[in-house]
């Protein structure tokens, strides 16, 4: 059920969903195991799609973990909500860039781990930045912050969101080392198609 309702997703806006089939559990651990989850508090999720990191995260927290997961496609925040029922899970039907007014709002200051699924290399440069920007003041020395991408999409280039922008090469390790000193990654061979694990820190 969840890959075929992802598949649907990925035809109707293959740009939003960023990928054709929902991530392997062999990729949701590499994501998660960098983010030391069993030592955190409060956990954000972007793009969680049908799950895979979510189920992955909830079985690495501690009981007394948050987990806050932007979601930006009603379909799955609705399939998410209606298939995990776990009181450390809230799902937020609102896009990355809102994190901060979100943590804000629920009265966290500061958040331990960050696993992104966004296709940043499929969107706007304007709005990736948008969401690092919101993001960084709720990081700190202690906080942990995970993305992916596949090893075809490593020169992707940058459209405007809708396939039609100017063409221009994007390196995400680039990208993301202007906001974190640190970029360790890795390769995950064992999902379609393999991905390139970024793990970031201070
Ligand atoms: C590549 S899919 C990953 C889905 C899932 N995490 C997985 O690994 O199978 C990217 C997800 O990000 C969501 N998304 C795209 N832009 C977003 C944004 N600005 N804020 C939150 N979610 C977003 C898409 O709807 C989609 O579910």
């Amino acid at each position: 059920m969840s890959k075929a309702a992802f598949v649907q997703e990925a035809l109707a806006d293959f740009h939003t969903t960023a990928s054709v089939a929902p991530s392997s559990r062999y990729l949701a651990r590499a994501m998660v195991k960098p983010l030391e989850v069993a030592k955190a508090k409060i956990v954000v999720e972007f793009g969680p799609g049908t799950g895979v990191m979510t189920r992955e995260l909830l079985a690495a927290a501690p009981a007394d973990a948050q987990i806050l997961a932007f979601e930006i496609n009603p379909r799955f925040v609705d399939y998410l909500r209606a298939e995990i029922d776990d009181p450390r899970l809230e799902v937020i039907a609102a896009g990355a860039e809102t994190a901060a007014v979100e943590l804000q709002r629920r009265g966290y200051a500061r958040v331990d781990a960050v696993l992104s699924s966004l296709g940043f290399g499929m969107m706007p440069e304007s709005v990736s930045r948008e969401i690092l920007r919101e993001l960084m003041p709720l990081l700190d020395k202690r906080s942990a912050f995970t993305q992916f991408q596949y090893l075809h999409g490593l020169r992707l280039r940058q459209s405007n969101g809708n396939g039609r922008g100017k063409v221009e090469f994007f390196n995400l390790r680039a990208f993301l080392g202007e906001y974190f000193p640190t970029v360790k990654t890795s390769i995950c061979w064992r999902n379609l198609p393999p991905a390139k694990v970024f793990s970031c820190r201070f």
